[in-house]
C-alpha cells in the first residue's frame, strides 16, 4: 500500500505511455499517488488524470521557477481549481535560487500569495526548496504557514533544518536522493525524523533512484525509497508502506 505522494504524470515524458506507467505502478503496489501541477499547462493535466483515476488525486499551485509568469488570474483560478473534489493540496511552491528565471523577491511574493491561498481554503501545501532552506523558513515562520501544515517535498537538506519543518507542523518528504551512494543528508533524515512525520515520492519523472538513477523515473519506483527507509530504521518495508500511507491520507484529508 505504497502512498507517492509527488508525481508529474502530467509530463510530456509520459505522453507515450502513461497508462502503462499507472499499471505498473499498481502492479508495484502503489494504492495512491497525487500528481501535482505547478504552471497553465500542467495544472489541466494533472486534474484530468485525477479524474480518470479513483486512486489518483492532483495538487495544484505555481513553480517557483516561473514566478514572474503568475498573473492575479492564475491565483484566482487555483483556488477556484482548490474546490474540485480530486484536489488535496496547494503547491508545489517554494523557492528556487539554483535558476534565475525569476528574481528572488518575485518569487517570494508567489510564495507568499500562495500560502495565503492554502490558509483561505485550508488546505496543505507542497513545498518545492533549492538552495533557499533560509528563506523557506523564514517565510513559513512569517506567514503562519504551520495552520495548514504539508510537505517538505524531495527534502534533500541537513537534519537540523528537518526538525525546525517538523516543529512548525510540516512532513518531510524523501524520495530518489536517499538511494543514492553518497546522499548522507537524506539518510540522516530517514534515521532522525519519526516515520509518523515521513512521506515517500518520486517526483517522477526526475530524480530516478538507484539503481534506475539517470533513467526516466516512475511511480513504480516509490518501492525502492520505502525499502531503502526501512532497511535504514530497521523496519520492515510494509511497515513503512503502512504508516507513510496513513500519513499521506490523513494529512490530505481521504
Ligand atoms: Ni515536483
Amino acid at each position: 500500500m505504497l502512498f507517492d505522494t509527488h508525481v508529474h504524470l502530467n509530463a510530456d515524458q509520459f505522453n507515450e505511455d502513461r497508462e502503462e506507467v499507472i499499471r505498473r505502478a499498481q502492479d508495484e503496489g502503489v494504492t495512491h499517488m497525487v500528481v501535482v501541477g505547478f504552471d497553465r499547462k500542467t495544472i489541466p493535466l494533472a486534474i484530468e488524470i485525477a479524474e480518470n483515476y479513483d486512486f489518483i488525486y492532483a495538487a495544484v499551485g505555481w513553480h517557483p521557477v516561473d514566478a514572474i509568469d503568475m498573473t492575479e488570474e492564475d491565483l484566482t483560478w487555483i483556488e477556484e481549481l482548490s474546490r474540485h473534489e480530486k484536489v488535496v493540496a496547494i503547491g508545489e511552491m517554494g523557492l528556487d535560487y539554483h535558476w534565475d528565471k525569476s528574481p528572488k523577491d518575485v518569487q517570494k511574493d508567489v510564495f507568499r500569495k500562495q500560502i495565503a491561498l492554502a490558509k483561505r481554503v485550508n488546505m496543505p501545501i507542497i513545498i518545492h526548496n533549492r538552495e533557499a532552506t533560509e528563506d523557506i523558513v523564514e517565510i513559513l515562520q512569517e506567514e503562519q504557514a504551520g495552520q495548514v501544515g504539508g510537505i517538505m517535498h524531495c527534502y534533500n537538506d541537513h537534519v537540523d533544518y528537518a526538525k525546525t519543518c517538523l516543529d512548525m507542523g510540516f512532513h518531510i518528504s524523501l524520495g530518489g536522493p536517499i538511494t543514492f551512494k553518497n546522499a548522507k543528508d537524506p539518510k540522516l533524515v530517514a534515521q532522525e525524523v519519526p516515520l509518523e512525520k515521513l512521506l515517500i515520492e518520486t517526483d517522477c519523472p526526475f530524480l530516478a533512484p538507484h539503481p534506475n538513477r539517470g533513467k526516466r523515473n516512475e511511480p513504480a519506483y516509490v518501492k525502492l525509497v520505502a525499502e531503502k527507509i526501512a532497511e535504514l530504521k530497521d523496519l520492515s518495508v510494509e511497515e513503512v508502506a503502512r504508516q507513510t500511507n496513513e500519513n499521506a491520507r490523513q494529512l490530505f484529508k481521504i
